[in-house]
């Protein structure tokens, strides 16, 4: 694919595959070539593929005016990063931060390495370091959504707090060892056919019941895009990442010494909370962070 020279940060005029020139806030479109590591997925997608200090692969995007305030947002189990696509489309959002975020090891586009090694503490903070690096991230806002939160107590256990300016738990689970406090019986119940290697019916009804749990009526082609991000990953990985243990003792330092918190309650929200209240969470993401930046 040919592109045109970069015009500014992160704006660039593509040649679409129908040989129209089109202005896009997305990065190059890079191919995905099938391979074990990766689960079999052979695609094109925007983003880049950064080394996380293992070895393994992580897919990340940014878009936006890489000179605004940086959130770097970190998903949930089954549903990659394109769980944030309706944010990542959106121009008031583009106009107001810098957008980052990485398909974290075990989901989407990224390597799903399924030895217990490869989920140790330090292994997920070093895939957040990696794109940190790749990216030239200072100092960014860190936004974990549902068991995306757990990620943060991995990070801040390698880092000092101002390693980040800020977190915004979106529905999310602090660490690992409150998973089961703060999860719902029906979430709960999810695990078996969640981790089942024997029974494709289990595991295809409790899928989808995993989706409609997040939001129960989601547009099709979003609804279609997180039953796959399901479908790519290794039941292996699967109960690594729930069962994966970490130290919280840093975290709950930091939960400690809050400063500036504010709890925002959005009415009426799915976990899906963006997609429930996309201008109620937006205002109230967007205010703390030009509070806080
Ligand atoms: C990017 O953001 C900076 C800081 O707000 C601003 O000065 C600059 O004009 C923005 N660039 C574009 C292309 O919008
Ligand atoms: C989770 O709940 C159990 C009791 O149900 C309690 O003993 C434990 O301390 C809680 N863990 C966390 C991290 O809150
Ligand atoms: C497989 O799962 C389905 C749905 O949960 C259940 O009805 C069925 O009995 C299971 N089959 C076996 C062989 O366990
Ligand atoms: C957990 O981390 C704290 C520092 O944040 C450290 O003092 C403690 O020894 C660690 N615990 C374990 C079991 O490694
Ligand atoms: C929290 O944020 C909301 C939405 O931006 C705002 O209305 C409220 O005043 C804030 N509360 C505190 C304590 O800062």
């Amino acid at each position: 694919m040919a592109l045109l020279p970069l015009v500014v940060a992160n704006i660039q005029d593509i040649q679409t595959r129908d040989n129209t020139i089109e202005r896009r806030l997305v990065e190059p479109v890079i191919a995905i070539n099938p391979t074990d590591a990766n689960f079999g997925i052979s695609a094109v997608a925007p983003g880049r593929f950064v080394t996380s200090a293992d070895g393994t692969k992580i897919f990340a995007e940014a878009r936006g005016n890489s000179s605004k305030p940086v959130i770097v947002f970190i998903h949930g189990f089954g549903i990659g990063a394109m769980a944030f696509n309706e944010i990542f489309d959106d121009p008031v959002w583009l106009d107001q931060a810098y957008l980052v975020r990485y398909d974290t090891r075990g989901h989407g586009r990224s390597d799903k390495p399924t030895t217990a090694a490869a989920w140790m503490s330090q292994r997920l903070a070093e895939d957040f370091d990696a794109v940190v690096q790749s990216y030239s991230l200072i100092k960014p806002f860190v936004l974990g959504w549902s068991i995306g939160g757990t990620h943060i107590a991995d990070i801040l256990s390698f880092h000092p707090p101002n390693y980040i300016s800020g977190i915004i738990y979106d529905a999310a689970v602090p660490d690992m060892a409150s998973l089961f406090n703060v999860s719902t019986p029906a979430a709960d119940a999810l695990q078996p056919g969640l981790l089942t290697t024997t029974n494709v019916t289990q595991f295809q009804a409790t899928y989808i019941e995993f989706i409609n749990l997040c939001h129960p009526a989601l547009e099709w082609n979003f609804y279609l895009a997180c039953l796959g991000d399901g479908v790519v990953q290794p039941r292996a990985a699967t109960a690594l990442l729930f069962s994966r243990t970490q130290n919280s003792t840093a975290v709950l330092d930091v939960i400690a010494g809050w400063q500036r918190l504010n709890v925002t309650t959005l009415p009426g929200a799915e976990h899906f909370t963006w997609i429930s209240r996309p201008v109620l969470f937006r205002a109230t993401v967007l205010q703390w962070i030009s509070q806080n930046a």
